[in-house]
């Protein structure tokens, strides 16, 4: 059952890949919103260690106190961004995928320690399904952005480490960015750092979503959506530069999976689990691929376990 549900699922994710390099190569798909370029030298087959390496050559680099605009605009950017040299054994990776409901995980999500969340992702009334502890958010800028998250005063975002994301155009600088952000976060983070002097919120430096971007195309055989990564492998990501083992739990699917986007939302849409707008699917088969983890674990429980960069020698 296990062997069955494996090999549907990466068939599945082919034929959605597939799909959208099609597109591409019919020229239909002309987007490039962010102006990205792309130097197919670098592209390789992708072993398991290969992948790691490139991942792991991609460096945390947050938006400092030093940098410019946020400099002569008088930005209080604490130093030593996200916990900086802190480093935990096990670490725990929530997506929100609706699969996680009813999984039973909290216990076992909640025993990691370090735990890394996405957006809004609640925990109250679904401890059960994904624990109760909080180390780590990681947000799209909407999140900050949009009046209806209520980022300044929810109490979702207080007390915990904060990554924030907005993508820039592939070749903008700072300066740039800081005028066209995808959505307008700036004057918000600018009011919570005035707010509180030592909260542990930073904003990933737009060019790793491309850095991140470039080694997803330089490890798939399709033509990828040229969009920055989801929040779930900016997550993973992160974490493997962190931990020594991270599990992330319900990101490759599991035989739980179901059209449900959220574990916290009524809603259907299996592009959420799948992709439409980020490379989702090629992140997951990825994933997958560098998991080291039994089948049994990946497809019944719902958890990928990936050794963290620092058993990688490149
Ligand atoms: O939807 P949202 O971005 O808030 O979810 C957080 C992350 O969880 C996503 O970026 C994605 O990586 C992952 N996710 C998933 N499958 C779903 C829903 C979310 O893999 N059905």
């Amino acid at each position: 059952q296990t062997a069955e549900f494996k090999e549907l699922l990466l068939k599945e994710f082919h034929r959605v890949l597939m799909g959208a390099s099609k597109v591409f190569a019919s020229g239909l798909d002309a987007h490039n919103t962010y102006d990205v370029r792309y130097n197919s030298s670098h592209r390789r087959k992708g072993s398991r260690h290969e992948v790691m390496c490139a991942l792991k050559g991609v460096k945390i680099r947050t938006v400092t106190a030093d940098d410019e605009p946020f400099r002569r605009l008088g930005f209080k950017i604490p130093r030593a961004p996200l916990q900086e040299g802190r480093h935990y054994n096990t670490c725990a990776v929530v997506t929100s995928a609706g699969a996680l409901l009813g999984s039973g995980l909290g216990k076992f999500i909640d025993s990691h320690d370090m735990v890394l969340r996405f957006n809004n992702a609640p925990i109250e009334n679904y401890t059960e399904s994904v624990g109760s502890k909080t180390t780590f958010r990681v947000l799209n800028s909407q999140v900050v952005a949009k009046p209806e998250f209520n980022f300044l005063d929810n109490p979702l975002f207080r007390d915990v480490s904060i990554l924030v994301w907005d993508p820039a155009n592939y070749s903008s600088t700072l300066e740039d960015w800081y005028h066209y952000p995808d959505y307008p976060l700036f004057p918000v983070y600018k009011k919570l750092l005035e707010r509180n002097h030592n909260a542990d919120v930073h904003l990933l430096n737009p060019q790793v979503l491309w850095s991140l971007w470039s080694v997803l195309q330089d490890t798939s055989p399709y033509r990828l959506r040229r969009n920055p990564p989801s929040s779930g492998f900016i997550g993973l990501w992160f974490a493997l530069h962190r931990c020594s083992r991270v599990r992330v739990f319900e990101y490759v699917p599991s035989a739980r999976a179901t059209r449900r986007c959220h574990y916290h939302a009524l809603h259907d849409d299996a592009a959420c689990t799948l992709g439409a707008w980020h490379p989702l699917a090629h992140e997951k088969t990825l994933a997958e691929r560098i998991r080291d983890n039994p089948d049994v674990q990946v497809f019944q429980q719902g958890f990928i376990d990936v050794p963290g960069f620092g058993t990688v020698t490149c």
